[in-house]
């Protein structure tokens, strides 16, 4: 092989989510020929003609170059994806169950199926999030399997943990971080490399375990991170300081850095809420108290009140007051609303009796199905039409960029409630609007 060429590598992606089909796709676009497999009939269908069935921005563009290109195939059949394949992804979800701990039987599955069906020498990569010692979990189960075939097929399993973000996941796999490679075979992780080696990133080769933790320990830290600067910002708004202007003061500090220091109405999503849970569970397995994990939980569901409360103190009753939601995703670019804090604020309001109305670039029907008294429109303009206030919880650019003079004009009274500290208060209080933020101090 010449030098500079990238060997081809015949990779399976069992489990197509977000993170199943932007791992498809980037190693498509590194040179592999990728099988991406899943049991939704629907979704393959819809992948195959090049639809994307999640909201994921620059995702569905390279599908199609792929799959015009032959370079990436879908299918709803495990066997023939992994049959075929030198790399099998495991890239399922683990959502939690009620005790916080994540469900494992999506893993549990398709390490069955891979058991039930490798040929020859295959590295099973597990790319979910999972508790420190599901590589070894893995790995007996498919050595089960393959007692029960009576074969004698190699294999070896690696932990290559994701640090995606939703709304930005392109981006962050062509441009990664840094990749984590959790593997005890020299052989594995020199084939690992190998399929990463067109990616300029720098490269850990670690354990299976300590692979495992650095994924948990990251979103935990960047969770702890928001929360500390929450804490803060509502210690600011008591002592009028203002919070966007200490994180930007912190930031600079190298040691710090300057992202994921944005206060705000608290983080959601499937990830934080969820690895947090699990890191507090394996603790508490391990008997190893998490009180700072613990804590960043409480003070996350506090944010949301303390800023319920806000509003509730500003408005007063709210009983048949109108209030517009800007934005329903739990960030911008992305049309997921798990563990939304949007989802809360609707709650509080509701129960205060606010009738509520809204408007979201990506989230429409997944609102009125959970909430049908919420009216969703798709006009933002249109939304804000007699509403005493507004309540931005997603800072989606579309809601920065709005005429807000416009929106004034329309509005019947004039309260606009910021919860993720973006909008320009001098232009809009300039506008007759009464704004609050969350920690930022307006006499500045
Ligand atoms: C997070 C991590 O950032 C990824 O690295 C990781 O791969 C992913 O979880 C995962 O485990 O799969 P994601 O959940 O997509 O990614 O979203 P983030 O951009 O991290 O935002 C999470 C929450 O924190 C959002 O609700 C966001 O609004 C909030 N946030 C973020 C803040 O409140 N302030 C900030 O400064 C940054």
């Amino acid at each position: 092989m010449k030098k500079g060429m990238v060997r081809k590598l015949k990779i399976a992606v069992i489990g197509i989510g977000y993170v199943g089909i932007t791992t498809a796709v980037s190693l498509g676009e590194l040179g592999h020929q990728v099988v991406g497999a899943d049991m939704d009939d629907t979704k393959i269908k819809q992948l195959k003609s090049g639809i994307l069935p999640i909201y994921e921005p620059h995702v569905e563009t390279v599908i199609r170059k792929l799959l015009r290109e032959e370079s990436l195939h879908f299918t709803t059949s495990i066997k023939e994806a992994v049959e075929r394949a030198e790399i099998v992804f495991i890239t399922v979800g683990t959502p939690p169950l009620a005790d916080g701990r994540p469900n494992m039987k999506h893993i549990g599955d398709v390490a069955t199926e891979i058991g039930r069906h490798i040929r020859e020498y295959s590295i099973i990569v597990n790319k979910s999030t999972v508790p420190v010692g599901t590589t070894d979990d893995v790995q007996s189960i498919i050595a089960d399997q393959l007692k029960l075939r009576e074969v004698n097929v190699p294999f070896d399993v690696v932990s290559n943990p994701e640090f995606l973000q939703e709304g930005r996941a392109l981006q962050n796999a062509r441009k990664p971080d840094r990749i984590i490679i959790g593997c005890s075979s020299p052989a594995a992780a020199e084939i690992m490399l190998q399929l990463y080696e067109k990616v300029d990133a720098p490269k850990q080769i670690t354990s299976p375990r300590n692979a495992e933790m650095i994924k948990y320990a990251s979103n935990a830290f960047l969770a702890t991170k928001i929360t500390l600067m929450n804490e803060i910002a509502r210690l600011c708004d008591r002592l009028a300081v203002d919070v966007s202007e200490v994180a930007k003061g912190l930031g600079m500090d190298k040691r710090i850095g300057p992202h994921f220091l944005q206060a705000g109405i608290g983080y959601g999503g499937s990830c934080f809420p969820k690895d947090i849970s699990a890191l507090v569970m394996m603790g508490r397995e391990a008997q190893i108290e998490m009180s700072i994990l613990e804590g960043v939980q409480e003070v996350n569901q506090l944010q949301t009140d303390w800023f319920l409360d806000k509003v509730k103190q500003q408005m007063g009753d709210l009983y048949g007051k109108r209030i517009t939601l800007f934005g329903f995703a739990f960030k911008p670019d992305t049309d997921d609303i798990r563990e939304a804090p949007s989802l809360k604020i609707i709650v509080g309001l509701l129960n205060e009796g606010a009738i509520i109305s809204g408007f979201d670039p990506a989230v429409n029907k997944k609102i009125t199905e959970m909430f049908p008294s919420v009216t969703v429109i798709e006009d933002a303009y249109q939304a804000a039409k007699e509403a005493d206030a507004v309540v931005i919880c997603t800072e989606w650019d579309e809601i920065i960029n709005l005429d807000w003079r416009k929106i004034k004009g329309l509005m019947k009274g004039n309260f606009i409630f910021d919860g993720r500290n973006v909008l320009d208060w001098r232009m809009l209080q300039q506008e007759g609007l009464r704004y609050w933020g969350v920690g930022r101090n307006m006499n500045t």
